[in-house]
């Protein structure tokens, strides 16, 4: 028998999106399968590697924890969404200058979970880091170049929010 579907409206990178979903689908799978954006990695699919994970309505979640439905009238944004006019994010470039990554499959999750860190802690601590990506995995990196590269990204993003007028006095 054919599953029902739901009709679900939601943002995705700042783009109104419609689609019908079964119930049951996870938004990790309606990500990557009906949006065909995969850049979200599928590591596990219970909850424990975080390479699942994109910001929704501002926080960092684990994509594979919820169902597509229960995005219905809210805004996503995953890894495709941080580049802009092809320049990197700030939290992309850090990953790349301070070799923040290796095999790469934990990293969409890493960026995003530093991206909504680094919004709503601007300057975060060592410790404070440490505990945001508490919930991603990575089996290559030993974790110091990320911590690195978060603390590069937020240097910055600091730096790049001070009044241009300073540097000209
Ligand atoms: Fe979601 Fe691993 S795939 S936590
Ligand atoms: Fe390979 Fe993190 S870079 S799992």
């Amino acid at each position: 028998m054919a599953e029902t579907l739901y009709p679900i409206t939601l943002t995705v990178n700042g783009e109104a999106k419609e689609a019908q979903v079964e119930a049951r689908m996870l938004l990790v799978h309606f990500i990557r399968e009906q949006l065909g954006m995969t850049g979200t990695h599928i590591g596990c699919d219970t909850t424990n590697c975080g390479a699942c994970t994109i910001i929704l309505d501002g926080r960092p979640v684990k994509s594979c924890t919820i169902f597509a439905v229960q995005a219905n009238g809210r805004a996503i944004r995953t890894v495709e969404g941080l580049e802009k006019d092809s320049v990197l994010h700030a939290v992309q470039n850090g990953f790349h200058q301070e070799h923040g990554l290796q095999c790469g499959f934990c990293t969409p999750g890493m960026i995003m979970t530093s991206v909504a860190l680094l919004e709503r802690n601007a300057a975060p601590t060592e410790l404070e880091i440490r505990q945001a990506i508490s919930g991603n995995l990575c089996r290559c990196t030993g974790y110091v170049n990320i911590v690195k590269a978060v603390q590069h990204a937020s240097a910055a993003m600091r730096e790049a929010k001070q009044p241009a007028a300073a540097g000209r006095a």
